[in-house]
């Protein structure tokens, strides 16, 4: 599959070239882009290259337009061009050119192998998102970089790269002091053998509740992170089975979420070569001596410098993320590095990629934060009372409770077990969805009547639209998809260009770093496939050449859906 925008920008760039050889490359590579207009009244495609070139050449942008669509290549694919004002020139395809596409996507063929661009795809791809904290439960919050980061990482493999995921498991620092000093002091064995995750956890409230109080117990959980990071083994052991009940809890909601990761590494794993970089920044001048015997990283520009060792000796989350950055260079040799990670770590990560630049282990791999908003709940629904995180695990019951009954509504004659499996699977999807289908650089609202709906941008909304295009496919006698689809309904041929311009959201996606994107190119497809399936009969289809054209857009829909809703995560249902 390629993307048409892309090949309408070379085509542009050697009209304009043809048309003005004077004009410099880099002016040339600057002003051709092309565009998808909003309104479709202006064309499939437009480029403003004629308005950004008024100044270089000083000619009108009517007169450059007119010079470029004079010289512009002959491509089937394009039908007309047009000059609008104040600078536009717009582009119409053929209807040859929608009608080979749609032929090529009937198949599914062409999509299901990705798309693949210029991009580099010989240095792997690495995503690093979940990379929750050990001994706590999945809070609600940790759905954002975990869903968010799965799709990312789908996406980046749709496009053709090798991804590497990556659970970067907080399993070491401080907080695990205050863990294991709550277990010692305040855990029953029995209870905590018996429960260890909802120990762990109130525990861990609990060493807060006590420390407001008390607050040489602070002190009490450094000394224990100390002994770990000695290698007191009687602790060490302890910590080791909290990390292990902690992972076969998280290893349940992963299941349940459909994500997997190559790799779940936690911070612990980084300790030994933490030393290492220690010694390596010192060498190289990179950290000198702080305060106290504390060990820093001055950071030109930066207000602060950046602490890498503890006065007592201790390691830092920043430390490990540094020993993090060399260990995954060294190993993978990747192109880019992605941290899925909420905004509240912005500085941690500049300092980070800068402390790691300076060392010399970033050269020319890009690290990068992917950085989210907060999750704010509609009507105060699932909010939590103060120290009580709601779990993940609730979240999700209630989800699929509500999806279970809006398919019982909806799927009355279904049998019980379908209808309990639905409940699931909508229920998983619509909180998915909820997360992917919003801009991660705003704040996610969480609304549970708009994202268990069967009406507006929800999960239930596409998988129902799906279905329904399934749904005719299978009543569809033996299909016979020989010859062309001849599109002459307004109704087909607005879902055709759709579904022809739909791939370029996934390159939108991936640039930006945004599944939201494909998510609203989805919602979209599925309006106008809902509009055609209301003004456009397929199984009653006047004549067998509509049959056969409505047949190839039901088919070439849902393929398309499927991929999209296999990058953001979400599995299709047959029928609803
Ligand atoms: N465990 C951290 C937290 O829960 C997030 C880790 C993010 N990744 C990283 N490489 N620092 O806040």
């Amino acid at each position: 599959m390629k993307i048409l925008s892309g090949e309408l920008k070379t085509l542009f760039e050697a009209a304009v070239h043809a048309a003005f050889p004077e004009l410099g490359m880099d002016d040339l590579m600057k002003a051709v882009t092309v565009e998808e207009p909003r309104d479709s009244s202006h064309g499939d495609y437009a480029s403003g290259l004629a308005m950004r070139l008024t100044k270089v050449l000083g000619k009108s942008p009517a007169a450059i337009a007119e010079a470029v669509m004079a010289v512009f290549p002959k491509d089937y694919r394009v039908e007309k061009l047009e000059f609008a004002a104040p600078g536009f020139i717009n582009v119409t395809l053929s209807s040859a050119f929608l009608q080979e596409t749609v032929k090529t996507l009937e198949s599914g063929f062409s999509i299901e192998r990705g798309i693949k661009t210029g991009a580099d795809h010989t240095r792997p791809v690495i995503v690093e998102y979940s990379s929750t904290n050990a001994a706590k439960h999945m809070g609600v919050h940790h759905i954002i970089t975990t869903i968010l980061g799965d799709a990312i990482a789908n996406l980046f493999e749709f496009m053709g790269h090798e991804v590497i995921r990556i659970n970067h498991l907080g399993d070491w620092g401080t907080h695990f002091g205050k863990i294991i000093y709550a277990i010692e002091q305040w855990g029953d064995k029995a209870e905590v053998e018996a429960h260890p995750n909802d120990e762990f956890t109130r525990l861990y409230v609990k060493f807060h509740e006590e420390a407001e109080k008390n607050p040489a117990l602070e002190d009490e959980a450094r000394k224990l992170f100390k002994a770990l990071e000695t290698g007191d083994p009687e602790r060490l052991a302890l910590w080791k089975w909290v990390v292990h009940e902690s992972l076969m809890d998280l290893e349940k909601i992963f299941k349940r979420l459909g994500v997997e990761f190559d790799y779940i590494t936690g911070e612990s794993f980084y300790l030994k070569m933490a030393d290492e970089v220690l010694a390596d920044g010192i060498a190289k001048g990179v950290f000198v001596e702080g305060e106290g015997g504390a060990l820093i990283a001055p950071i030109e520009g930066a207000e602060l410098p950046a602490l890498v060792r503890k006065a007592d000796g201790t390691t830092l989350y920043l430390t490990r993320d540094l020993a993090t950055v060399r260990y995954r260079t060294e190993t993978w040799h990747p192109q880019l590095i992605l941290y899925v990670v909420d905004h509240a770590q912005s500085l941690h990560f500049q300092q980070n990629f800068a402390v790691a630049k300076l060392l010399g282990y970033s050269e020319d791999t890009g690290l990068e934060h992917i950085s989210f908003g907060r999750m704010n709940f509609a009507g105060g629904a699932m909010s939590s009372r103060k120290g009580n995180v709601i779990r993940l695990n609730d979240m999700l019951n209630e989800a699929a409770k509500r999806a279970g009954e809006l398919a019982a509504s909806k799927s009355v004659d279904f049998p019980r077990e379908e209808l309990y499996a639905m409940a699931e699977t909508l229920g998983v999807a619509s909180v998915k969805y909820a997360v992917l289908s919003q801009d991660r650089n705003k704040d996610i609202l969480f609304d549970w009547d708009k994202i268990i709906s069967l009406e507006g941008n929800s999960a239930p909304y596409l998988l129902y639209s799906y279905a329904r295009a399934a749904t005719i496919l299978h009543k569809a006698e033996k299909m016979d998809l020989g010859g062309l689809p001849q599109f002459t309904d307004p109704a087909e041929i607005a879902l055709a260009q759709k579904l022809v311009k739909f791939p370029e959201a996934f390159e939108r996606a991936v640039t930006d770093r945004k599944p939201h994107v494909i998510s609203t190119a989805l919602y979209e497809l599925c309006q106008e496939f809902n509009r055609f399936y209301g003004n456009a009969p397929v199984l009653k289809a006047e004549t067998p050449e509509k049959l056969r054209t409505r047949l190839g857009l039901v088919q070439s829909f849902l393929f398309e859906v499927k991929v999209a809703l296999a990058i953001l995560g979400i599995p299709a249902l047959e029928r609803m």
